[in-house]
């Protein structure tokens, strides 16, 4: 296991570029599972979830190659195979997209139940329902999702949910609908870029939907769908994080391939903060003024703020002063970062749903647990802007989501090592060790004054165990 060794309070400088999106390339590339012939997708990041649901589609009868230009080639060998073993699902909570594309090519579907995680439950309710309504039998045995179909049919699908829409649930029922006999309607669709992106992808196989990026999505079933090519859009979470990373430590940088509207309301908001937002040719050049302002931050489905920038953007707001509320109505749960960078010197106050931010002057490097995907990404940017050394540990957390996030930021100016997580590695600084008694704490009384007999008699009453 490993753990990033961060070396905090320098300000981060010059130009890097954004990987391809990560909740694009994985629905993208599991509903490949419903062509007719190879696709090529270009853009896909390198990072651990890609990896591991390459893995699953070789298992569902797929070759899954990664060419020299980074492309990856995805050709179905075996329309046989139809079950998604346990053990790579629960790694990943994306595999739940081989459902519906399963389902509606191969009519019959077995998909572990993905499982919830430290951001919350994480049902697959909306799923079940929008499939259910396109015609398919589903029962759920032993942790298994078991769904079969001898024809979709289109349907109305209403997808809204307690916190919105599904954004994967959305590409499942869209990917089901593309071969289903008639015209599908889904009102409250997901309309997040990657949705978007995903049913650009479908079309380009021959389907036809309109209305993408809007609540309401209609698809027309049409007979096959036949591989094509592909590029996946920037990364928008990446490209907030480097943002959020140049802001946090008061930095000047520059990214490139970076979609500006598809980060419209982070950019409002970093605005409102007081960051200096200015677009390039193809990105945005960030330079970040000391002082900042505090702001309130609710966490919502596209194009509201997003809620995969939440962790970080509280980063941000711990080194800023005033009083920040951020709320996230998504993922009510999502705070397990709250409590390390309180081991950093921040000042957060959970309360339900949001969590009361108080800034600091300045953070202080410490020891920290990754938890999630994005907390692992806030704890690295605190840590950046943290002064001293901080540890961030178990950054696979970090590696499921970021295509070598840790390169990134050290071209431009920030100091991580990734080391194997041994107390060896574990910087002095930071041991309990390091911390001594301050001189002014007079330790005569830490002296042990001789040995001080005690007579023990057992108190007759009591049973003695031996009786
Ligand atoms: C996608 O997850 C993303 N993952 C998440 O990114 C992202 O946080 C989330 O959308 C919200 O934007 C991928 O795309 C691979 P949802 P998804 O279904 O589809 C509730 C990251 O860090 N809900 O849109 O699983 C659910 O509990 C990851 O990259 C139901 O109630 O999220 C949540 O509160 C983390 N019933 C809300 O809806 C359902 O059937 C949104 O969930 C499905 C979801």
């Amino acid at each position: 296991m490993d753990m990033f060794v961060v070396q905090g309070g320098q300000p981060l400088a010059g130009r890097v570029g954004v990987s391809g999106a990560k909740n694009s390339a994985l629905p993208i590339m599991a509903a490949s599972l419903l062509a007719d012939g190879p696709s090529v997708i270009w853009g896909v990041p390198d990072l651990a979830d890609v990896r591991t649901l390459s893995q699953l589609l070789q298992t569902l009868g797929m070759n899954v190659l990664r060419g020299a230009a980074g492309e990856i080639l995805l050709d179905v060998y075996d329309p046989k195979a139809c079950v998604a073993d346990y053990e790579l699902v629960r790694r990943m909570r994306a595999s739940i997209c081989v459902l519906g594309p399963l389902l509606a090519r191969r009519r019959f579907a077995v998909v572990s139940l993905p499982g919830g995680c430290a951001i919350g439950d994480r049902p697959v309710d909306l799923h079940l329902k929008g499939l259910r309504a396109l015609g398919a039998e589903i029962r759920i045995e032993r942790g298994y999702i078991i769904a079969k179909a001898r024809k979709l049919r289109g349907a109305s699908i209403y997808l809204g949910g307690p916190f919105g829409s599904t954004v994967t649930g959305t590409c499942n029922v869209m990917a089901a609908a593309t071969l289903a006999a008639g015209v599908t309607t889904i009102e409250a669709a997901a309309c997040e870029p990657e949705v978007v992106d995903f049913g650009t992808y479908l079309n380009g196989m021959g389907a036809k939907i309109s209305g993408l990026g809007t609540p309401f999505v209609r698809i027309e079933g049409v007979d096959e769908l036949i591989g094509t090519q592909h590029e996946i859009i920037p990364d928008r979470i990446e490209a907030a994080t480097l943002i959020l990373a140049a802001a946090i430590t008061r930095g000047d940088v520059t990214l490139e391939n970076v979609r500006l509207d598809h980060l419209t309301a982070v950019l409002e908001k970093l605005r409102e903060i007081g960051v200096r937002i200015e677009s390039t040719d193809d990105g945005v050049r960030i330079h970040t003024p000391i002082e900042l302002r505090s702001a309130d931050c609710f966490m919502l489905p596209h194009p509201g703020l997003p809620t995969d920038v939440q962790a970080q953007l509280m980063a941000l707001l711990t080194t800023v002063p005033g009083i920040s509320l951020v709320t996230d109505k998504v993922f009510p749960d999502r705070f397990m970062h709250v409590a390390e960078m309180a081991r950093m010197g921040a000042r957060i106050r959970r309360e339900g749903p949001s969590a009361i931010v108080s800034g600091v002057p300045s953070l202080s490097g410490a020891c920290v647990m990754a938890s999630d995907l994005r907390a692992s990404a806030a704890l690295v940017l605190a840590a950046l802007a943290a002064q001293g050394e901080s540890v961030v540990r178990r950054i696979y957390h970090l590696d499921r989501g970021y295509d070598h996030l840790e390169l990134k930021l050290n071209r431009l100016g920030g100091r991580i090592t990734r080391v194997e997580d041994t107390p060896t590695n574990m910087p002095a600084t930071l041991k309990a060790s390091a911390l001594e008694r301050p001189a002014d704490i007079d330790d005569a009384d830490a002296e042990i004054r001789g040995p001080k007999w005690l007579t023990v008699t057992a108190p007759t009453k009591t049973k003695l165990a031996t009786d």
